[in-house]
């Protein structure tokens, strides 16, 4: 620059700032504005710098009438920094590039009578819907619900229940264990203990979950799955009302015409214990088989506290997969995990 030449060192600064101005205009990304920044505003060899650097060295009779269109040019391309920061914001790019506008400033034509794009709803999980169901009903017969972790311990799985550790239940291929003492519980059986543990009777509650075994998986048997657990514990319950709720709960879910049947069966936390079988056609139709049920077993009670000599109640445990699949003629048990959205758009 030359310092006997003032003039030309203000056609400088003009032109610097409009390089400048066109420069942070362009600069489309945050990084590209703090290069500009750099170059231009840079406190080292910024190039406003290093025409400030040469007023510097002038002697003071030649900086007068300087300084001001200086500051101006200075300022200049704070401001157009700082446009361009306030530009390149994520937010405001977006709002920027939608091309709809109610004031219709927007930079790109819009053709207002072009169709929308329907957004594509989703709905909830057959398995889902079924639960809620569920829910619903026993809620009407006055049960709660309740809630227990899927990674559970020995006790809460098997020991309280009754069941020892040299059941078959136990054996650690039928099971999937994490460590020695934890695995995924493989019953919803675990939360009538974590209820009666923290409450006193009388207990109504249904516990719904997803229980893991490692089963051969075909049509109608997976390594995970999901039950409803019943419990009712009160003074003087019998079997009676055991059958009466099943059968409402029957009709509700799956209609009037629907019958069920209770078959001996054994299991260690009831006494006496009872398969439960459903079926809408009494002549010809086939049984299904929908869970397991009975009477608190006495060991049960004791290992929560409860006296069995005052207190009685009766359990279930129902498959939902095996409701929802009856329900709506669903064949394959597979389907509820695949995923296939031809298949979850039927519910
Ligand atoms: N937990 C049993 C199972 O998974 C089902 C069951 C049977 C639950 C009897 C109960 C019951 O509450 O009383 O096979």
């Amino acid at each position: 620059m030359d310092a006997n030449d003032p003039k030309s060192v203000l056609i400088k600064l003009e032109a610097l700032v409009r390089e400048a101005d066109e420069a942070f205009t362009r600069a489309a990304t945050a990084d590209e504005v703090e290069k500009a920044r750099i170059y231009y505003l840079g406190l080292k060899h910024g190039r406003i710098e290093e025409i400030e650097a040469f007023f510097k060295s002038l002697p003071n009779e030649a900086k007068r009438g300087f300084g001001k269109p200086f500051n101006e040019a200075k300022l200049a391309l704070k401001n157009a920094h700082e446009a361009a920061i306030i530009r390149v914001q994520p937010e405001v790019q977006a709002a920027a590039s939608s091309s709809f506008s109610l004031t219709g400033s927007a930079s790109v034509a819009f053709d207002f009578s072009l169709p929308g794009i329907r957004p594509r709803l989703g709905r909830r999980h057959p398995l889902t819907q079924t639960a809620g169901e569920l829910i619903d009903i026993f809620g009407r017969f006055g049960f709660t619900l309740a809630t227990g972790p899927e990674v559970e311990d020995e006790w809460h799985n098997f020991e309280a229940l009754n069941i020892p550790p040299a059941h078959p239940a136990r054996d650690p291929a039928d099971n999937f264990y994490l460590d020695a003492k934890t695995l995924l519980r493989s019953q919803t059986s675990t939360v009538q203990i974590r209820v009666m543990e923290k409450q006193p009777p009388p207990v109504r509650v249904v516990a719904i979950g997803r229980v893991y075994r490692p089963d051969e998986i075909d049509d109608t048997h997976h390594c995970m799955f999901h039950q409803i657990e019943g419990l009712y514990v009160d003074k003087k319950v019998t079997l009676a009302d055991l059958k009466t709720v099943l059968r409402l709960f029957a009709a509700s879910y799956l209609g009037r015409d629907v019958h069920i049947r209770f078959r001996p069966s054994f299991f260690p936390f009831t006494e006496p214990s009872v398969e439960v079988d459903m079926s809408w056609d009494l002549r010809g139709g086939k049984w299904i088989e929908l869970g397991g049920a009975g009477m608190v077993d006495p060991n049960v009670f004791r290992a929560v506290g409860y006296d069995p000599e005052i207190y009685s109640g009766f359990a279930f445990g129902l498959g939902i997969e095996r409701m929802c699949m009856r329900r709506h003629g669903i064949k394959n048990i597979r389907m509820f995990h695949e995923n296939d959205v031809r298949f979850l758009e039927q519910f």
